[in-house]
Protein backbone atom coordinates (compact mmCIF):
# COMPACT_ATOMS: atom_id res chain seq x y z
CA UNK A 1 0.00 0.00 0.00
CA UNK A 2 1.37 3.54 -0.60
CA UNK A 3 1.28 5.41 2.47
CA UNK A 4 -2.08 7.82 2.94
CA UNK A 5 0.28 11.02 3.46
CA UNK A 6 2.79 9.81 0.44
CA UNK A 7 -0.71 9.32 -1.86
CA UNK A 8 -1.46 12.82 -1.55
CA UNK A 9 1.73 14.53 -1.55
CA UNK A 10 2.31 12.66 -4.94
CA UNK A 11 -0.52 14.38 -6.81
CA UNK A 12 0.23 17.40 -5.55
CA UNK A 13 3.30 17.15 -7.21
CA UNK A 14 2.16 16.07 -9.99
CA UNK A 15 -0.53 18.79 -10.53
CA UNK A 16 2.48 20.99 -10.75
CA UNK A 17 4.31 19.08 -13.60
CA UNK A 18 1.45 17.65 -15.86
CA UNK A 19 1.72 20.71 -18.47
CA UNK A 20 5.31 19.78 -19.18
CA UNK A 21 6.63 16.35 -19.74
CA UNK A 22 10.33 17.64 -19.00
CA UNK A 23 9.52 18.42 -15.10
CA UNK A 24 7.85 21.40 -14.15
CA UNK A 25 7.97 20.49 -10.28
CA UNK A 26 8.25 24.18 -8.16
CA UNK A 27 10.60 24.39 -5.73
CA UNK A 28 10.29 25.94 -2.56
CA UNK A 29 13.08 25.87 -0.54
CA UNK A 30 12.19 25.34 3.00
CA UNK A 31 13.77 28.30 5.03
CA UNK A 32 14.03 26.32 8.13
CA UNK A 33 15.54 22.89 8.96
CA UNK A 34 13.78 20.49 11.35
CA UNK A 35 16.16 18.32 12.08
CA UNK A 36 15.74 17.97 15.91
CA UNK A 37 19.49 18.22 17.32
CA UNK A 38 19.05 16.38 20.35
CA UNK A 39 17.92 13.27 18.72
CA UNK A 40 20.84 13.40 16.32
CA UNK A 41 23.33 13.35 19.28
CA UNK A 42 21.59 10.51 20.47
CA UNK A 43 22.33 8.73 17.20
CA UNK A 44 25.82 9.13 15.55
CA UNK A 45 24.63 9.53 11.64
CA UNK A 46 25.80 12.73 10.46
CA UNK A 47 29.16 11.03 9.82
CA UNK A 48 27.30 9.03 6.99
CA UNK A 49 24.44 11.17 5.58
CA UNK A 50 24.50 14.76 6.69
CA UNK A 51 20.79 16.04 6.68
CA UNK A 52 22.37 19.79 6.17
CA UNK A 53 22.79 18.45 2.67
CA UNK A 54 19.71 18.35 1.97
CA UNK A 55 17.50 20.83 0.27
CA UNK A 56 14.27 19.06 -0.50
CA UNK A 57 11.11 20.92 -2.07
CA UNK A 58 8.36 21.62 0.51
CA UNK A 59 6.31 19.18 -0.71
CA UNK A 60 8.20 16.86 -0.20
CA UNK A 61 9.58 17.51 3.18
CA UNK A 62 6.01 16.62 4.41
CA UNK A 63 7.18 12.78 3.27
CA UNK A 64 9.83 13.51 6.40
CA UNK A 65 8.44 11.55 9.59
CA UNK A 66 7.94 13.62 12.78
CA UNK A 67 8.24 13.08 16.15
CA UNK A 68 9.57 9.26 15.81
CA UNK A 69 9.85 7.54 19.26
CA UNK A 70 13.30 6.44 20.10
CA UNK A 71 14.88 2.42 18.84
CA UNK A 72 15.92 1.16 21.97
CA UNK A 73 18.76 -1.96 20.93
CA UNK A 74 21.06 -4.08 22.93
CA UNK A 75 24.18 -1.89 21.54
CA UNK A 76 23.90 -3.26 18.26
CA UNK A 77 23.63 0.48 17.04
CA UNK A 78 21.34 -0.18 14.20
CA UNK A 79 20.32 3.36 13.53
CA UNK A 80 23.72 4.13 13.03
CA UNK A 81 24.31 0.97 10.68
CA UNK A 82 21.81 1.37 8.82
CA UNK A 83 22.42 4.93 8.06
CA UNK A 84 26.32 4.10 7.19
CA UNK A 85 24.93 1.61 4.71
CA UNK A 86 23.20 3.73 3.09
CA UNK A 87 25.68 6.58 3.22
CA UNK A 88 28.31 3.94 1.62
CA UNK A 89 26.20 2.06 -1.32
CA UNK A 90 22.54 3.60 -1.13
CA UNK A 91 20.39 0.58 -0.14
CA UNK A 92 20.24 -1.87 2.39
CA UNK A 93 18.07 -4.97 4.12
CA UNK A 94 16.07 -5.30 7.09
CA UNK A 95 15.49 -8.83 8.17
CA UNK A 96 13.44 -10.19 11.29
CA UNK A 97 10.39 -11.54 12.52
CA UNK A 98 7.34 -9.41 13.08
CA UNK A 99 7.05 -6.81 15.93
CA UNK A 100 10.98 -6.37 16.05
CA UNK A 101 10.92 -2.80 14.84
CA UNK A 102 11.79 -3.00 11.02
CA UNK A 103 9.39 -0.01 10.35
CA UNK A 104 9.79 1.85 13.36
CA UNK A 105 13.85 1.99 12.82
CA UNK A 106 13.59 3.03 8.67
CA UNK A 107 10.85 5.78 10.00
CA UNK A 108 13.73 6.91 12.61
CA UNK A 109 15.94 7.09 9.97
CA UNK A 110 14.42 8.85 7.50
CA UNK A 111 13.82 11.37 10.54
CA UNK A 112 17.14 11.80 11.67
CA UNK A 113 18.64 12.27 8.16
CA UNK A 114 15.90 14.13 6.80
CA UNK A 115 15.10 12.25 3.83
CA UNK A 116 11.52 11.90 2.26
CA UNK A 117 9.96 8.24 3.03
CA UNK A 118 8.13 6.61 0.25
CA UNK A 119 6.74 3.50 1.31
CA UNK A 120 5.06 0.79 -0.32
CA UNK A 121 3.83 -2.51 1.07
CA UNK A 122 4.99 -5.08 -1.70
CA UNK A 123 2.25 -7.30 -0.09
CA UNK A 124 -0.40 -5.58 -1.04
CA UNK A 125 -1.45 -5.78 -4.37
CA UNK A 126 -0.53 -2.07 -5.53
CA UNK A 127 -0.60 -1.96 -9.04
CA UNK A 128 2.06 -1.09 -11.36
CA UNK A 129 0.23 1.92 -12.24
CA UNK A 130 0.21 3.12 -8.47
CA UNK A 131 4.08 2.49 -8.64
CA UNK A 132 5.80 3.53 -12.05
CA UNK A 133 2.94 6.13 -13.36
CA UNK A 134 0.19 6.32 -15.85
CA UNK A 135 -1.27 8.88 -18.54
CA UNK A 136 -4.43 10.60 -16.76
CA UNK A 137 -7.43 11.49 -19.04
CA UNK A 138 -7.72 10.86 -22.59
CA UNK A 139 -4.66 10.84 -24.83
CA UNK A 140 -0.96 10.62 -24.04
CA UNK A 141 -0.68 14.43 -22.89
CA UNK A 142 -1.18 14.06 -18.67
CA UNK A 143 1.15 11.78 -17.53
CA UNK A 144 1.61 11.50 -13.69
CA UNK A 145 4.72 9.45 -11.66
CA UNK A 146 3.99 6.67 -9.98
CA UNK A 147 5.68 6.57 -6.49
CA UNK A 148 9.06 4.52 -7.19
CA UNK A 149 9.27 6.88 -10.31
CA UNK A 150 8.90 9.86 -8.06
CA UNK A 151 11.32 9.07 -6.02
CA UNK A 152 13.76 8.07 -8.41
CA UNK A 153 13.34 11.43 -9.82
CA UNK A 154 13.42 13.41 -6.76
CA UNK A 155 15.52 11.05 -3.71
CA UNK A 156 14.79 10.08 -0.60
CA UNK A 157 14.21 6.83 0.82
CA UNK A 158 12.16 4.35 -0.97
CA UNK A 159 10.98 2.03 1.84
CA UNK A 160 9.54 -1.34 0.24
CA UNK A 161 8.40 -3.55 2.76
CA UNK A 162 7.68 -7.18 2.54
CA UNK A 163 10.19 -7.24 -0.11
CA UNK A 164 10.56 -11.20 -0.61
CA UNK A 165 6.65 -10.52 -1.68
CA UNK A 166 7.52 -7.79 -4.40
CA UNK A 167 5.81 -9.09 -8.05
CA UNK A 168 8.18 -10.11 -10.78
CA UNK A 169 7.64 -7.52 -13.12
CA UNK A 170 7.96 -4.87 -10.23
CA UNK A 171 11.68 -6.50 -9.77
CA UNK A 172 12.88 -6.60 -13.32
CA UNK A 173 12.02 -2.57 -13.35
CA UNK A 174 14.28 -1.93 -9.86
CA UNK A 175 16.63 -4.17 -10.68
CA UNK A 176 18.87 -1.51 -13.80
CA UNK A 177 18.26 1.18 -10.64
CA UNK A 178 20.05 -0.73 -7.94
CA UNK A 179 23.29 -1.71 -9.87
CA UNK A 180 25.70 0.17 -11.54
CA UNK A 181 23.41 1.54 -14.51
CA UNK A 182 21.82 3.79 -11.51
CA UNK A 183 18.69 4.39 -13.88
CA UNK A 184 15.37 3.22 -14.78
CA UNK A 185 13.69 3.19 -18.35
CA UNK A 186 9.55 3.99 -18.38
CA UNK A 187 8.45 2.19 -21.29
CA UNK A 188 4.81 3.11 -20.59
CA UNK A 189 6.17 6.82 -21.43
CA UNK A 190 8.54 6.50 -24.50
CA UNK A 191 11.05 4.63 -23.16
CA UNK A 192 12.05 7.69 -20.78
CA UNK A 193 15.46 7.36 -18.89
CA UNK A 194 15.13 8.47 -15.69
CA UNK A 195 18.28 8.49 -13.78
CA UNK A 196 18.91 7.85 -10.14
CA UNK A 197 18.30 11.34 -7.92
CA UNK A 198 21.67 11.57 -5.97
CA UNK A 199 19.94 11.49 -3.13
CA UNK A 200 17.59 8.59 -3.72
CA UNK A 201 18.50 5.57 -1.02
CA UNK A 202 16.66 2.48 -1.01
CA UNK A 203 15.77 0.10 2.09
CA UNK A 204 14.01 -3.07 2.02
CA UNK A 205 12.32 -4.92 5.21
CA UNK A 206 10.97 -8.69 5.79
CA UNK A 207 10.30 -11.14 7.73
CA UNK A 208 12.93 -14.19 7.72
CA UNK A 209 12.38 -16.97 5.15
CA UNK A 210 12.26 -20.61 6.90
CA UNK A 211 9.84 -23.23 7.11
CA UNK A 212 8.45 -21.74 10.66
CA UNK A 213 7.91 -18.36 9.33
CA UNK A 214 4.37 -19.63 7.25
CA UNK A 215 3.51 -17.35 3.93
CA UNK A 216 7.49 -16.13 3.33
CA UNK A 217 8.70 -16.38 0.33
CA UNK A 218 12.53 -16.23 -0.54
CA UNK A 219 13.99 -12.79 -1.50
CA UNK A 220 14.22 -12.76 -5.93
CA UNK A 221 17.41 -13.69 -6.60
CA UNK A 222 18.50 -10.79 -8.72
CA UNK A 223 17.20 -8.58 -6.00
CA UNK A 224 18.95 -10.14 -3.24
CA UNK A 225 22.44 -9.80 -4.67
CA UNK A 226 21.96 -5.72 -5.32
CA UNK A 227 21.50 -5.56 -1.39
CA UNK A 228 25.24 -4.82 -0.41
CA UNK A 229 24.22 -4.58 3.72
CA UNK A 230 22.02 -7.29 5.24
CA UNK A 231 20.77 -6.25 8.87
CA UNK A 232 19.18 -8.86 11.63
CA UNK A 233 16.70 -8.02 13.71
CA UNK A 234 15.50 -9.68 16.82
CA UNK A 235 13.22 -8.93 19.47
CA UNK A 236 14.82 -7.67 22.90
CA UNK A 237 14.02 -10.56 24.93
CA UNK A 238 13.41 -14.09 24.06
CA UNK A 239 12.83 -17.21 25.66
CA UNK A 240 14.20 -16.72 29.04
CA UNK A 241 16.49 -13.33 28.30
CA UNK A 242 14.52 -10.52 29.56
CA UNK A 243 16.24 -7.36 28.46
CA UNK A 244 16.57 -4.99 31.00
CA UNK A 245 15.77 -1.74 28.54
CA UNK A 246 12.42 -3.86 27.51
CA UNK A 247 11.56 -3.72 31.16
CA UNK A 248 12.30 -0.06 31.32
CA UNK A 249 10.51 0.86 28.15
CA UNK A 250 6.64 -0.32 29.50
CA UNK A 251 7.39 1.84 33.06
CA UNK A 252 8.14 4.67 30.96
CA UNK A 253 5.58 4.12 28.31
CA UNK A 254 2.69 3.01 30.99
CA UNK A 255 3.90 4.00 34.15
CA UNK A 256 3.31 0.53 35.71
CA UNK A 257 5.51 -0.34 38.20
CA UNK A 258 9.40 -2.34 36.96
CA UNK A 259 7.99 -6.18 38.52
CA UNK A 260 4.69 -6.17 37.10
CA UNK A 261 6.69 -5.19 33.30
CA UNK A 262 9.29 -8.00 33.80
CA UNK A 263 6.87 -10.24 34.45
CA UNK A 264 5.16 -9.15 31.37
CA UNK A 265 8.42 -9.16 29.15
CA UNK A 266 9.30 -12.78 30.85
CA UNK A 267 5.63 -13.69 29.39
CA UNK A 268 6.49 -12.36 25.58
CA UNK A 269 9.90 -13.74 25.94
CA UNK A 270 8.22 -17.31 25.80
CA UNK A 271 5.80 -16.22 23.44
CA UNK A 272 8.69 -15.06 21.14
CA UNK A 273 10.19 -18.53 21.73
CA UNK A 274 7.16 -20.16 20.81
CA UNK A 275 6.75 -18.20 17.74
CA UNK A 276 9.97 -18.36 16.46
CA UNK A 277 9.91 -22.56 17.44
CA UNK A 278 6.56 -22.46 15.29
CA UNK A 279 4.14 -23.26 17.78
CA UNK A 280 2.53 -20.14 17.78
CA UNK A 281 1.39 -18.04 14.38
CA UNK A 282 2.62 -14.49 16.52
CA UNK A 283 5.29 -13.14 18.66
CA UNK A 284 4.11 -9.74 20.52
CA UNK A 285 6.08 -6.56 19.75
CA UNK A 286 7.27 -4.36 22.14
CA UNK A 287 4.24 -1.85 20.59
CA UNK A 288 1.68 -4.88 22.08
CA UNK A 289 3.35 -5.03 25.40
CA UNK A 290 2.94 -1.63 25.69
CA UNK A 291 -1.04 -1.73 25.09
CA UNK A 292 -0.92 -4.85 27.93
CA UNK A 293 1.17 -2.32 30.36
CA UNK A 294 -1.37 0.07 29.33
CA UNK A 295 -4.90 -1.66 30.25
CA UNK A 296 -2.70 -2.79 33.82
CA UNK A 297 -2.37 0.75 34.85
CA UNK A 298 -5.85 1.49 34.55
CA UNK A 299 -6.58 -1.19 36.87
CA UNK A 300 -7.07 -4.40 35.16
CA UNK A 301 -5.24 -7.30 36.95
CA UNK A 302 -2.02 -8.52 35.08
CA UNK A 303 -3.50 -11.70 33.23
CA UNK A 304 -7.52 -9.75 32.47
CA UNK A 305 -5.54 -6.94 30.72
CA UNK A 306 -2.96 -9.89 28.85
CA UNK A 307 -6.16 -11.77 27.99
CA UNK A 308 -7.90 -8.64 26.27
CA UNK A 309 -4.88 -7.35 24.73
CA UNK A 310 -2.47 -10.74 23.54
CA UNK A 311 -4.38 -13.67 23.71
CA UNK A 312 -6.68 -13.11 20.75
CA UNK A 313 -3.87 -10.85 19.17
CA UNK A 314 -2.13 -13.96 18.57
CA UNK A 315 -4.63 -16.33 17.07
CA UNK A 316 -8.38 -16.71 16.51
CA UNK A 317 -8.08 -20.68 17.12
CA UNK A 318 -8.92 -21.70 20.87
CA UNK A 319 -6.99 -23.98 21.31
CA UNK A 320 -3.86 -21.40 20.43
CA UNK A 321 -5.33 -19.04 22.59
CA UNK A 322 -5.37 -21.58 25.17
CA UNK A 323 -1.12 -21.72 25.00
CA UNK A 324 -1.27 -17.88 25.48
CA UNK A 325 -3.18 -18.04 28.40
CA UNK A 326 -1.11 -20.97 30.10
CA UNK A 327 1.94 -18.79 29.34
CA UNK A 328 0.12 -15.92 30.71
CA UNK A 329 -0.92 -17.86 33.88
CA UNK A 330 2.50 -19.99 34.26
CA UNK A 331 4.71 -16.32 35.39
CA UNK A 332 4.33 -15.80 39.59
CA UNK A 333 1.89 -12.55 39.41
CA UNK A 334 2.41 -13.23 43.45
CA UNK A 335 0.25 -11.08 44.92
CA UNK A 336 1.68 -8.22 42.87
CA UNK A 337 -1.50 -5.29 43.37
CA UNK A 338 -1.82 -2.75 40.76
CA UNK A 339 -3.10 -0.22 42.71
CA UNK A 340 -0.88 2.57 44.05
CA UNK A 341 -2.89 2.65 47.31
CA UNK A 342 -0.04 2.62 50.09
CA UNK A 343 -2.46 0.30 52.44
CA UNK A 344 -3.16 -2.74 49.62
CA UNK A 345 0.37 -2.19 48.65
CA UNK A 346 1.63 -2.63 51.89
CA UNK A 347 -0.53 -5.75 52.90
CA UNK A 348 0.13 -6.88 50.26
CA UNK A 349 3.64 -7.11 50.80
CA UNK A 350 3.53 -8.22 54.27
CA UNK A 351 1.43 -11.32 52.55
CA UNK A 352 3.96 -11.78 50.04
CA UNK A 353 6.70 -12.09 52.46
CA UNK A 354 5.66 -14.34 54.82
CA UNK A 355 4.08 -16.96 51.69
CA UNK A 356 7.81 -17.18 50.65
CA UNK A 357 8.60 -18.74 53.77
CA UNK A 358 5.47 -20.43 53.90
CA UNK A 359 2.20 -20.71 54.35
CA UNK A 360 1.58 -21.92 57.81
CA UNK A 361 4.12 -19.16 58.85
CA UNK A 362 1.80 -16.77 57.07
CA UNK A 363 -1.42 -18.41 58.60
CA UNK A 364 0.78 -18.39 62.23
CA UNK A 365 1.03 -14.93 62.31
CA UNK A 366 -2.62 -13.97 61.40
CA UNK A 367 -3.55 -16.21 63.95
CA UNK A 368 -1.22 -14.50 66.56
CA UNK A 369 -2.77 -10.93 65.87
CA UNK A 370 -6.00 -12.16 66.54
CA UNK A 371 -5.73 -14.07 69.97
CA UNK A 372 -2.62 -11.97 70.97
CA UNK A 373 -4.32 -8.06 70.29
CA UNK A 374 -7.48 -8.70 68.33
CA UNK A 375 -6.38 -7.53 65.09
CA UNK A 376 -6.47 -8.87 61.47
CA UNK A 377 -3.34 -8.63 58.93
CA UNK A 378 -4.92 -5.08 57.49
CA UNK A 379 -4.73 -3.81 60.58
CA UNK A 380 -1.18 -3.94 60.66
CA UNK A 381 -0.78 -1.05 58.79
CA UNK A 382 -3.00 1.29 60.80
CA UNK A 383 -0.94 -0.08 63.68
CA UNK A 384 2.73 -1.62 62.51
CA UNK A 385 3.48 -2.07 66.42
CA UNK A 386 1.08 -5.28 66.98
CA UNK A 387 3.04 -7.20 63.66
CA UNK A 388 6.26 -5.84 64.80
CA UNK A 389 5.56 -7.67 68.29
CA UNK A 390 4.32 -10.46 66.55
CA UNK A 391 7.19 -10.83 64.51
CA UNK A 392 9.85 -10.71 67.22
CA UNK A 393 7.72 -13.05 69.74
CA UNK A 394 7.65 -15.51 66.41
CA UNK A 395 11.25 -15.20 64.90
CA UNK A 396 13.17 -13.48 68.14
CA UNK A 397 16.40 -11.80 65.96
CA UNK A 398 15.61 -13.42 62.71
CA UNK A 399 12.56 -10.65 62.17
CA UNK A 400 14.62 -8.62 60.41
CA UNK A 401 14.99 -10.68 57.71
CA UNK A 402 11.35 -10.88 56.97
CA UNK A 403 11.64 -7.00 57.69
CA UNK A 404 14.36 -6.36 54.89
CA UNK A 405 12.12 -8.95 52.45
CA UNK A 406 8.76 -6.99 53.30
CA UNK A 407 11.05 -3.93 52.78
CA UNK A 408 12.43 -5.51 49.43
CA UNK A 409 8.53 -6.15 48.07
CA UNK A 410 8.18 -2.54 48.81
CA UNK A 411 10.84 -1.21 46.81
CA UNK A 412 9.32 0.71 43.75
CA UNK A 413 7.04 2.65 46.86
CA UNK A 414 10.08 3.35 49.17
CA UNK A 415 10.07 7.25 48.55
CA UNK A 416 6.03 7.04 49.94
CA UNK A 417 5.77 8.92 53.39
CA UNK A 418 3.31 5.89 54.40
CA UNK A 419 5.59 2.97 53.75
CA UNK A 420 8.51 5.17 55.23
CA UNK A 421 6.51 5.66 58.13
CA UNK A 422 5.36 1.72 58.29
CA UNK A 423 8.85 0.43 57.33
CA UNK A 424 10.19 2.19 60.47
CA UNK A 425 7.83 0.45 63.32
CA UNK A 426 8.01 -2.54 61.79
CA UNK A 427 12.04 -2.72 61.82
CA UNK A 428 11.98 -1.51 65.19
N1 LIG B 1 13.66 -1.86 19.57
C1 LIG B 1 12.54 -1.15 19.66
N2 LIG B 1 12.54 0.07 20.25
C2 LIG B 1 11.40 0.77 20.37
N3 LIG B 1 10.19 0.34 19.93
C3 LIG B 1 10.14 -0.86 19.33
C4 LIG B 1 11.30 -1.67 19.16
N4 LIG B 1 10.95 -2.81 18.54
C5 LIG B 1 9.64 -2.74 18.32
N5 LIG B 1 9.13 -1.57 18.79
C6 LIG B 1 7.72 -1.18 18.76
O1 LIG B 1 6.97 -2.39 18.51
C7 LIG B 1 5.94 -2.17 17.57
C8 LIG B 1 6.12 -3.02 16.33
O2 LIG B 1 7.23 -2.54 15.56
P1 LIG B 1 7.24 -2.49 13.95
O3 LIG B 1 5.87 -2.33 13.42
O4 LIG B 1 8.27 -1.51 13.55
O5 LIG B 1 7.74 -3.96 13.67
P2 LIG B 1 8.11 -4.64 12.26
O6 LIG B 1 9.40 -5.32 12.47
O7 LIG B 1 7.99 -3.64 11.17
O8 LIG B 1 6.96 -5.74 12.14
P3 LIG B 1 6.33 -6.39 10.79
O9 LIG B 1 7.34 -7.36 10.26
O10 LIG B 1 5.11 -7.09 11.32
O11 LIG B 1 6.01 -5.26 9.87
C9 LIG B 1 5.93 -0.67 17.30
O12 LIG B 1 5.03 -0.07 18.22
C10 LIG B 1 7.36 -0.26 17.61
O13 LIG B 1 7.42 1.09 17.98
MG1 LIG C 1 6.73 -3.44 9.51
Amino acid sequence: MISGSSEGKIKKMQTSRVDNDNFSLKINFSKSKKTDSTKLHQYDVRKYINPDNFNFPAEMQELIPKDTPPYYDKGENYVERIVRALGYFKQCACIGPSGTGKTHIIYLVAELTQLPLWEINCGLQTSAYDLFGRYIGLGKENWIDGIITSWCRYGGILYLDEANMMKQDVATKLNPILDARGHMVLNEKDNELINRHKDAYMIISMNPFSAEFTGTKPLNAAFRRRMSVWLNFDYMSVDNYVDDKEVNLLVERSGIPRDISANIVRVAAKLRQAYKAGDLPYGPSVGDLANWARIIADGASPVDAGNETLVAMTSDDYEIQEEVRKVIKSVDWGIIQTSDDPKVLIIAAIEKSLLEIGKPDLNKVKQRLMEDYNRTLSDCYEEPEFLNRILKDIYGKAHVTIVDSIKKNLESMSDKKEVREFLEVVAR
